[in-house]
């Protein structure tokens, strides 16, 4: 296949590549050239895709059968927009990487499929939402741009929702934390119940299905049950070779110590609705899931590579300060 890939070279884009490289397809990259170099053995075009006139050179160097979007995390729907429009003579296929936020019940609500997305216009712009703040508008913007592919692409289009993505390569920093945090060892304040369930999904698992999925909209998270709290720690424990040891504290004490769920203790929160995403379409249509473990203990060994972590602006968002932690378990 010839395949598109808008972004590609950072993360979820970079995993594309590489899986659909080592499958024979053709891959074309396209994105401004300044987040990481281009993958080796890609057609790589550079430009901005908020710029027509880029997206009009771009699609010279058509047909594709399939264009996967994965570059639109901060993306107006107006952009997708004008996107799709400029890509949709040259490409059979749509593949829009979205997200859970796209859907008005989440994280508070178990989700499907037929679940409620956000009401947001296709050609909507980036303050669209704005004044609903994080999450809501996030949600809203995805929502348009999920709207906007498919005003373009309609019966051709294929959304994906993935939930929290994990895997060698993770900028927003949630598993280098945890990671970095047990490798310190001593008392590790784990958050929540240990039994509690949790869903992340692998980036490469994301990236197989992107690359085979039919069309429509598919939610992308691990599977329900398979994975507690304890296990994604202790799995972080054995990868480092840790000898810390797990301390939980109730989902209540955090809250009294006014800890900042998602991010202060990352993949912590309490909404009912954060891991009661349903996958059943997507693994009835192909979707697998590697161990939990296996997504652990490769990440480790990406993070002390010669590919190492770049440094991104979300890894600062992310871990509890040492000196809180400890006065947090000499509460418990
Ligand atoms: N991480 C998660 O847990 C999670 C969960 C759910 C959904 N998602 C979704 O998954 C996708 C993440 O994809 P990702 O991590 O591969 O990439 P991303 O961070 O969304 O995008 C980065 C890629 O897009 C390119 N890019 C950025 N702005 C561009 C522009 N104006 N014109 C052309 N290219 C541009 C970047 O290269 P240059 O900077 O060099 O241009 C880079 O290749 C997003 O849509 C996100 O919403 C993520």
């Amino acid at each position: 296949m010839r395949i598109l890939l808008i972004g590609g070279t950072w993360f979820l884009g970079k995993a594309i590549a590489r899986t659909a490289l080592s499958a024979g397809h053709h891959v074309t990259t396209f994105n401004r050239g300044r987040s990481a170099p281009d993958l080796a053995g890609v057609t790589a075009v550079h430009g901005d895709r908020t710029d027509i006139d880029d997206l009009n050179r771009l699609a010279l160097h058509g047909p594709w059968d399939m264009a996967i979007d994965t570059s639109a995390s901060e993306m107006a729907p107006r952009q997708v927009l004008s996107g799709a429009r400029a890509l949709e003579p040259v490409t059979d296929r749509y593949v829009y990487v979205s997200t859970v936020n796209a859907y008005r019940g989440w994280p508070n609500e178990p989700l499907t499929e037929a679940s409620p997305v956000y009401d947001a216009p296709p050609d909507a712009d980036r303050d669209y939402g704005a004044d609903e703040g994080g999450p809501a508008h996030y949600g809203k913007q995805k929502a348009g741009c999920e709207g906007a592919a498919s005003a373009e692409f309609g019966e051709r289009l294929t959304i994906l929702r993935p939930g929290v993505i994990l895997g060698p390569g993770e900028y927003v920093g949630r598993l280098p934390w945890w990671l970095n945090r047990c490798a310190r060892g001593g008392s590790i304040l784990a958050p929540g119940a240990p039994d509690k369930l949790i869903q992340p999904i692998d980036v490469r698992d994301v990236a197989a299905f992107a690359l085979a999925a039919p069309a429509g909209a598919f939610n992308l998270a691990g599977p329900r049950g398979r994975d507690r709290m304890v296990d994604f720690l202790t799995a972080c424990l054995s990868a480092t070779g840790s000898s810390g040891r797990l301390v939980f504290a109730s989902d209540a004490a955090l809250v009294a110590h006014r800890v900042k769920q998602w991010t202060e203790l990352p993949l912590w929160r309490t909404n009912p609705g954060t891991w009661a995403v349903d996958t059943a379409k997507a693994q009835a249509s192909g979707l697998t899931c590697r161990p939990l473990a296996d997504t652990v203990a490769d990440t480790w060994t990406w993070m002390q590579s010669d590919d190492a972590p770049v440094k991104h602006p979300r890894w600062e968002e992310h871990g509890i300060d040492p000196a809180r932690e400890g006065q947090i378990l000499a509460g418990l």
